[in-house]
């Protein structure tokens, strides 16, 4: 990062807003309910991806309402390497949740995008295969469908996102733009510097957090 920023501001670099923090407040209301609903006897362990998941798993918990007895919450970090415009698949995953927390237990990831699916997969997997997870849904604040190189159905889905690289609501390049209260599109000027070709980038190296 330079160490002038001009004066510029990360508001500066938006192309244009896609949803803003009222659009997100009122999905966050519709997903917790049907959550509530769904999960209203089951227990639910709600497990953030980190790190992009910070912020829509803190609005979404406060919306699973009314809340299921028994829901507890956890977080796991999941990275993928990769060239710099393509994520390599190599998902790897650091938690210190026990296996034994997870067995049994019915899991709803809590997800800021899903774009290839290769992270999601990765981690329901572990999840189910490793730690005996009774049943792996995943509610995802973005879905970029058009990017799948798996398939996977997210259960809950806070908004259909375009084909271009999103920012802010916790969604980073680069660590940039995480604390934005909004979603918006990057412009491919603020990329082009790596030699990234726009519009969209899956990540910056180290990906997928
Ligand atoms: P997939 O589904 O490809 O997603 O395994 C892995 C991770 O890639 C990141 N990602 C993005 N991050 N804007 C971002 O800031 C985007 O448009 C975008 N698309 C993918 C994200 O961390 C996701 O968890
Ligand atoms: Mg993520």
């Amino acid at each position: 990062m330079e160490a002038s920023t001009s004066g510029r501001t990360y508001h500066d670099d938006m192309a244009r807003i896609l949803w803003s923090p009222d659009d997100i407040t009122a999905r966050c209301r519709v997903l917790g309910r049907q959550i509530a609903n769904d999960y209203k006897s089951k227990a639910p362990l709600v497990l953030g991806v980190l790190k992009g998941s910070f912020m829509f798993a803190s609005d979404l918990v406060r919306c699973i309402e009314p809340c299921p007895r028994g829901l507890t919450l956890d977080f796991i970090r999941a990275s993928s390497y990769g060239s710099g415009t393509e994520s390599s698949g190599d998902v790897k995953l650091k938690t210190d949740l026990k296996k034994e927390k997870v067995q049994g237990r019915h899991v709803l990831l809590v997800e800021d995008i899903v774009d290839t699916a290769l992270t999601i997969t990765t981690v329901s997997r572990y999840l189910l295969e490793e730690c005996g997870a009774a049943s792996v849904a995943t509610a995802t604040l973005l879905d970029k469908h058009e990017r799948r190189k798996l398939a996977y159905s997210p259960e809950y889905v806070g908004f259909v996102c375009p084909n271009e690289f999103v920012v802010g609501y916790g969604l980073d390049f680069d660590e940039e733009y995480r604390t934005l209260p909004y979603i918006g599109v990057l412009k491919p000027e603020c990329y082009a510097h790596l030699g990234i070709p726009g519009p969209e980038p899956v990540g910056s190296g180290e990906s997928g957090d």
